[in-house]
């Protein structure tokens, strides 16, 4: 099962409406703030900041805005998207997927929201790979198998984008278009929200599916947008 956004064939515009979208709603709720103040107060961390499956860039940007540790911030995607990028900042136009890139332990990568599009396999051959790069990897998932999770997605993907859309997203003639008269941003959003509640992962599960990982650390953040689950190596 794969979300609409992990199809070649998926529609640019919709993919940026989508990816401005989760990006703007993830950090106006503060679920990144936990992870920002971890990595205000950690010291020995790369002055490099790589962020991995970036999509809008919106919540890789806001971590080094607000962090103001790192020297610069790199943003890649196996289907990037054409952003706006502030001082300091790199988007990487070119095609960059996580299973086959090069890891290097001059940077601090981070996953945010991303990590559940990969199976078991996948992920652990990415935190493989992080580890035998002596790099450093902080990934964040902020959803849950639950059903109080599934509800709020669903209502966040309807309600959410009718109304929050022309409050958190640049406003255009082909977004308004798509978002109230032919609603494909509420239902593409809706469905790939849903698909990555079902492939999400609980604490308890990272948990037993690192055993064998030296070296990593497994939490799970509450903040009042609802809980996230940390995973360092
Ligand atoms: C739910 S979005 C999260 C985007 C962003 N990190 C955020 O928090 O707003 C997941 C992203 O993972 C990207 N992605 C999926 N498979 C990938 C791969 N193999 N390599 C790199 N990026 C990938 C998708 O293109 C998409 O932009």
């Amino acid at each position: 099962m794969k979300e609409l956004e992990d199809y070649n064939w998926f529609p640019e515009f919709l993919r940026s409406e989508q990816s401005e979208f989760i990006g703007q709603m993830a950090i106006k709720s503060g679920i990144y703030h936990p992870l920002i103040n971890r990595l205000k107060i950690s010291d020995k961390i790369p002055e490099k900041l790589f962020d991995l499956c970036a999509g809008s860039g919106i919540p890789g940007q806001y971590i080094f805005e607000k962090t103001g540790k790192f020297e610069t911030l790199t943003l890649s995607d196996k289907y990037p998207v054409n952003v706006d990028v502030k001082e300091k900042v790199t988007y990487i136009s070119e095609s960059s997927d996580v299973l086959t890139m090069t890891y290097n332990k001059d940077h601090c990568y981070i996953m945010l929201n991303a990590f559940h599009h990969f199976n078991e396999e996948e992920q652990n051959h990415i935190l493989k790979n992080c580890e035998i790069a002596g790099a450093k990897l902080i990934v964040v998932e902020i959803l849950e198998p639950s059903i109080l999770c599934f509800v709020k997605i669903l209502l966040t993907g309807t309600l959410g984008v009718l109304l929050l859309t022309p409050f958190i997203c640049k406003m255009s003639w082909k977004k308004f278009i798509f978002t109230y008269l032919i609603p494909l941003n509420c239902l593409t959003i809706t469905i790939d929200g849903l698909i990555s509640v079902l492939k999400s992962k609980s604490v308890k599960q990272f948990k037993k599916q690192f055993t064998k990982i030296p070296h990593i650390e497994v939490e799970r953040l509450n903040t009042l947008a609802g809980p996230s689950i940390v995973i360092e190596l």
